[in-house]
């Protein structure tokens, strides 16, 4: 079993190949929304803190897990808790990964999808006659495209396609690459429209916006906000981070490597909050809907601006960029289960559960609005939760990923021994002088924030 596993080439290959986990639609398309929803700069703030205080230690105990067993989140939990408190019952917090992971990819690549769709439509120049926000809510977005089952259907079988070829060839000739291709030019693209963003007049205003804070404008519901999407956004709770640190060698410093992928994520996703909000404040569109933002707003600003095809066509490529690095991580989670666990090659996991993700994928893709049953479902009757694509993310975002991350840290803050995670911080990185600020931010401060979570979901309240 161990020869078939796969290894990144070096330290620089794993770094590039989680931060493009990390980086995706949670950067580029939610964080701006909810940003915007919760009035910038505390809830900015917030945000900071909750990357540095749960954040940064979930992630390090994630990979810790993953380097320490050299195994997937189902193998690695029965690994390591053989003769601990709670014994294999711990595999289960391994088998709820995998289950996330395909729940979140299911609905996860209709989105991305829509990334070719735009792609297409600003190189046709059709983006190019939107005349307000509402219109393209109307029109391309709402009334066309998302009740549009073919096209739905199609650009969703695409973006797996291509998720599904990554995972097949393997960690180093297929993530691996992908991502030391795809984040460069990402990162390229990104300072190309941040630096036509500083042009603009709405700049000052944006940077106003997101880095002056205003408490007053602060709500509990915020504070969980932030915290839920600093989880979903770094790819923790689920096992991703794992089993990308199963793949690395006892060279990596897995602190530093937890902070600079960390740190990458949250710059990302401040750069895009300033070229997004930059270009809306310089115009005198109005936002009518946050949560469309990326697809409407800012298609219609970049109509008026000349050249607009061009820096429509490169933003939206840039964000299947990003977004196909992170299906790829969604993906190999429930791969390398097939292959730590079943012993099935590479290429029949990565074939198998790509197909069957796809297929029920379909039916988020078409609840949208394609199909009136699948979109008429909804299990709590909120409107961010209707249809099948909704339930998803709803059993996704609350409460698969923070019972996973509870349970992560508990596990590695309760269950394995202080010494144990200490040697392995120490591998690669010499004294850990953090280990007790980390092990308090594990023990307690990580267990308690993602706890409060789990307990105002089950009250009812709606952080998402
Ligand atoms: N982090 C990605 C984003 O921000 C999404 C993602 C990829 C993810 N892998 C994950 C989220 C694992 C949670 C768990 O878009």
């Amino acid at each position: 079993m161990a020869e078939s596993r796969g290894q990144w080439s070096g330290k620089l290959g794993f770094i590039l190949a989680a931060t493009g986990s990390a980086i995706g639609l949670g950067n580029l398309w939610k964080f701006p929304y909810i940003t915007h929803e919760n009035n910038g700069g505390a809830f900015v703030l917030v945000y900071i803190g909750m990357v540095l205080l749960v954040g940064v230690p979930i992630m390090v105990a994630e990979i810790l897990v993953g380097r320490r067993t050299q195994l997937s989140p189902v193998g690695a939990f029965s690994h390591l808790s053989q003769g601990k408190p709670g014994g294999k019952a711990w595999s289960s917090v391994g088998f709820l990964g995998v289950l996330a992971g395909f729940t979140i990819l299911s609905y996860y690549s209709v989105v991305a999808g829509w990334t070719i769709h735009y792609t297409y439509l600003s190189f046709s120049g059709e983006l190019s006659h939107l005349a307000s926000d509402a219109h393209a809510l109307q029109t391309y977005f709402g009334g066309e495209f998302l009740t549009n089952g073919q096209q739905q259907v199609m650009y969703h079988l695409m973006f797996m396609g291509l998720t599904t070829g990554a995972v097949y060839f393997g960690v180093q000739k297929g993530i691996e690459r992908v991502a030391k291709i795809l984040l460069p030019l990402l990162l390229l693209i990104l300072l190309v429209l941040l630096v036509y963003s500083s042009t603009t007049s709405g700049f000052g205003e944006a940077l106003r916006f997101l880095f002056v804070p205003d408490f007053s404008t602060l709500t509990t519901g915020s504070v969980l906000e932030a915290l839920g999407h600093a989880f979903f956004t770094l790819s923790l709770g689920m096992g991703a981070m794992l089993t990308y640190g199963s793949y690395i060698s006892k060279d990596v410093s897995i602190p530093r490597a937890a902070f600079q992928i960390s740190l990458l994520d949250t710059l990302i996703a401040l750069i895009a909050c300033v070229i997004m909000f930059s270009i809306i404040n310089s115009s005198d569109i109005e936002v009518s809907k946050s949560s469309t933002i990326l697809f409407t707003t800012i298609p219609t600003v970049f109509a008026q601006l000349p050249a607009s095809g061009f820096f429509n066509a490169i933003f939206y490529l840039l964000i299947g960029f990003a977004a196909l690095t992170s299906t790829i991580s969604l993906l190999e989670v429930v791969s390398s289960y097939a292959i730590d666990e079943l012993s099935w090659s590479r290429p029949r996991a990565s074939l198998t559960m790509g197909a069957v993700i796809a297929s029920f994928g379909v039916l988020n893709a078409l609840s949208l609005g394609g199909n009136a049953t699948l979109s008429s479902i909804n299990l709590v009757g909120r409107e961010s939760t209707a249809g099948v694509f909704g339930t998803m993310d709803y059993l996704a975002s609350n409460w698969f990923l923070p019972v996973g991350g509870f349970m992560i840290a508990l596990f590695v803050g309760w269950v394995l021994g202080a010494r144990d995670t200490l040697d392995e911080l120490q591998k690669g990185h010499g004294d850990f002088s953090w280990f007790k600020l980390w092990r308090v931010l594990i023990k307690f401060v990580a267990p308690l924030a993602v706890g409060a979570i789990i307990v105002s979901v089950i009250l009812g309240r709606e952080y998402q």
